[in-house]
């Protein structure tokens, strides 16, 4: 049974989706596999990445303005496809649009727990993440008898930003991350950080098959189409949806990158920061 629409919204609004940069096109990329009828919006504030190094208030701020931003151009639901912004944002922006249902991301440390054979899982995010409290909390719900081990992996998100997917600098930060995990026998690995799925390729060259690497982006997006639905929200179809992009970096880099990783041809709209606001560039 779905119920009646929230308020004013209606299916054929599309959905806001925001990262930092490019992070959040796994998110995205998964979005358009499970909800094919949805219009999305996408936004990478690539003028302000990385987040993951930055304080959680200034995030805070920034994951504001640009729900702002993503309800003006007519969002009808906001998918944080960033770590980092859920760890600094989400529960604030829950209590400041409260019209809105959000869905955020947290690392899939239950999961993990839950399948790992050895006790041992690794968790890869950004600074950010891992100092907040939604991190905290997760691990300490669902981490019992596991041990976690860390790391914040600098410079990552800066490498898959510039394309750098297969460079040995990205392998070099990867392999200083992973090899004392594999040394102490972890045998799962949660990314939490949505830029991390990019380079799951290097990952798994480094650690072989047998370990299992855990991208959260499918259940994001089987948790956004559970709530179109529950909230009478979800676009009937049959028409495939569109997604347009913004950025508050450069259009021509980002226009770049979604040709390269993900085949698509798309006009990139940039946007600037005039202080906390967000307005064609
Ligand atoms: N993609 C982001 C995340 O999931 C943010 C990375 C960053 O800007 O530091 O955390």
């Amino acid at each position: 049974m779905t119920l009646q629409p929230s308020g004013s919204l209606t299916p054929d609004q599309p959905i806001g989706i925001f990262d930092s940069g490019v992070g959040g096109l796994s998110v995205l990329r998964s979005l358009r596999q499970t909800l094919p009828f949805e219009s999305i919006l996408y936004l990478a504030d690539q003028a302000h990445v990385p987040y993951g190094p930055r304080p959680l208030e200034e995030v805070r701020a920034f994951s504001a303005s640009i729900t702002r931003f993503l309800l003006a151009q007519g969002a009808k639901l906001i998918v944080v496809a960033c770590n980092a912004a859920s760890a600094a944002a989400l529960h604030y922006l829950r209590q400041e649009f409260p019209a809105i249902q959000f869905v955020g991301m947290e690392p899939a440390v239950k999961p993990a727990a839950e399948t790992t054979q050895t006790n041992h899982v690794g968790v890869l995010a950004t600074p950010a993440t891992l100092q907040g409290s939604l991190y905290a909390s997760v691990v300490e719900r669902f981490a019992h008898g596991v041990v976690i081990h860390e790391d914040p992996c600098p410079g990552l998100v800066e490498q898959i930003e510039k394309g750098a997917l297969d460079q040995p600098e990205t392998r070099a930060i990867l392999e200083r991350a992973l090899q004392p995990m594999l040394a102490a026998q972890i045998d799962t690995i949660v990314l939490g950080c949505t830029h991390y799925p990019f380079v799951i390729p290097m990952i798994r060259s480094i650690c072989g098959q047998g370990v299992r690497v855990i991208d959260p982006a499918p259940a994001v997006a089987r948790q956004a189409a559970r709530l179109l639905e529950a909230s009478g929200l979800a676009a009937p179809g049959p028409h495939p949806g569109t997604v347009q992009y913004f950025t508050s970096g450069s259009a021509g880099e980002l226009a770049r990158i979604l040709q390269s990783w993900l085949g698509v041809q798309a006009n990139v709209t940039a946007l600037a920061w005039n202080a906390l606001h967000l307005e064609p560039a």
